[in-house]
């Protein structure tokens, strides 16, 4: 049925034309997915690549990085701030290594123990490192959605990401979860961006609300109190 539809149109989209080529896609460890998504939270992409490579050359492992001294951690990530992030990840690395024995929590809700590691983070390494269906909801998968579904609840309001974290759970492909994922993250960077959205020539058009009503502009709506 539809939803059917709409998941193999974007997956097929995602094979043909999305970022494949980002370093954290090439393999998917949960490690790998972990430490790309903590940089991704409030840096962009391109700024992300270079970085993330070099980490991943001075701290290969989970292990590697429990021990690495905190100034070689501060190095590493001069230049991107928000340096509690890095402070939080080597403190999760801790918690992997000493309190599961080196094993990595590998459901979602188990994920959130994690220091660091909200619903969105979550959800993401559950995704993609481990399949878990869960939907990772962050700025753009809001953004997508509202203007899919013309959604009005306010995003400014956290009751609502409730309700798109169950919207997305609803359509998420259970075979690729953290694929459709992804590919949600590549249409909200691309045709269904915030600054420079292009709905006519997206994969998904036939399936988004706000184009076929010409209603792109009002979503998502987000209050400003
Ligand atoms: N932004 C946050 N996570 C991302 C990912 N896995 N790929 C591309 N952009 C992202």
């Amino acid at each position: 049925e539809k939803i059917h539809a709409f998941q193999k149109t974007l997956l097929k989209w995602y094979d043909e034309a999305g970022r494949s080529t980002l370093p954290w896609r090439a393999d998917h460890s949960p490690y790998r997915v972990w430490v790309s998504e903590i940089m991704l939270q409030q840096t962009q992409v391109s700024t992300v690549i270079p970085y993330f490579n070099r980490f991943m050359q001075a701290f290969p492992t989970v292990d590697d990085l429990a021990k690495a001294p905190e100034a070689d951690l501060l190095k590493a990530w001069e230049g991107l701030g928000y340096y509690s992030r890095v402070r939080n990840m080597q403190k999760a690395a801790q918690q992997i290594v000493n309190d599961f024995d080196g094993a990595w929590p590998n459901t979602m809700q188990t994920l959130e123990a994690l220091k660091g590691v909200g619903p969105y983070t979550a959800a993401a390494i559950a995704s993609i490192a481990f399949n878990e269906p869960v939907a990772a909801i962050d700025g753009n998968a809001f953004r997508v959605f509202a203007r899919l579904f013309e959604i009005d609840a306010d995003i400014a309001q956290p009751a609502t990401r409730k309700l798109f974290f169950e919207l997305g759970n609803q359509i998420i492909d259970q075979e690729r979860p953290g694929d459709f994922n992804q590919a949600i993250m590549d249409l909200g960077s691309s045709y269904m961006s915030a600054k420079n959205s292009d709905p006519a020539h997206s994969p998904v058009r036939e399936f988004d609300a706000s184009y076929q009503n010409g209603t792109t502009d009002l979503y998502p709506v987000k209050s400003k109190a």
